[in-house]
C-alpha cells in the first residue's frame, strides 16, 4: 500500500499543479520504500522536487497578486527550512529522523493541498491568469522568507511562521 493514494480530491483544477502534485505523490511513494543507505538520497530527491514545486508556486501567487501570498509562501520556506534540517541530521547519522519526516508528508500534503493550494487554484481560475509550469527565473528574487505580513495576521489556517521571522 502506497504512503499515499491519488485520488480526484487532490485534483485543483489548475493542471501544471496537479502534475507537480502527482509527481510528488510519486516520489513520496518511492522514497517510503528506499533502505537505510538510500534514505539520504531520497531525501536529497525530494528536496529537489520541494525547491521547483514551491518556487512554481510562489511565482503563480506573485503574478497574479494572490492576496494571503505571504501566508503560503511561509509555509513553505518552513517546510523546506525543516527538510534541509532534517538532511543535515541524516547526514550525521540519524536515520530515524529522515524517516519520520518522510512518514509525516503524506499527511502535511493532504492537508496542505485542501487548504492553501486549492485556495490558490480558485484565486488562479477566478482571476483568469495563465499559470504556466515551471518556476521561472525571477523565483529566487523575492524569496525573502520574511514578508512585511505575518502568517497569523493573513487568515490563513494552519500556516506555521518560520522561526527566523521573530
Ligand atoms: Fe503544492
Ligand atoms: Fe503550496
Amino acid at each position: 500500500m502506497p504512503a499515499i493514494v491519488w485520488s480526484s480530491e487532490f485534483e485543483l483544477g489548475l493542471d501544471p499543479m496537479d502534475d507537480t502534485h502527482r509527481e510528488f505523490v510519486d516520489l513520496v511513494n518511492r522514497v517510503t520504500e528506499f533502505n537505510d543507505g538510500q534514505i539520504g538520497d531520497g531525501l536529497d530527491q525530494l528536496i529537489e522536487h520541494t525547491i521547483e514545486h514551491f518556487a512554481q508556486e510562489d511565482r503563480w501567487m506573485r503574478e497574479s497578486g494572490f492576496p494571503p501570498t505571504h501566508c503560503h509562501q511561509s509555509e513553505h520556506d518552513r517546510v523546506l527550512e525543516v527538510m534541509r534540517d532534517v538532511r543535515g541530521h541524516v547526514a550525521r547519522g540519524d536515520l530515524a529522523l529522515g524517516r519520520n519526516l518522510i512518514k509525516e508528508l503524506p499527511a502535511w500534503f493532504e492537508n496542505h493541498a485542501a487548504t492553501m493550494d486549492a485556495a490558490l487554484a480558485w484565486y488562479v481560475s477566478t482571476t483568469g491568469y495563465r499559470a504556466t509550469a515551471g518556476s521561472g527565473t525571477a523565483a529566487a528574487d523575492a524569496k525573502t522568507g520574511c514578508g512585511s505580513g505575518t502568517a497569523a495576521s493573513c487568515g490563513c489556517a494552519g500556516a506555521v511562521e518560520p522561526a527566523s521571522c521573530g
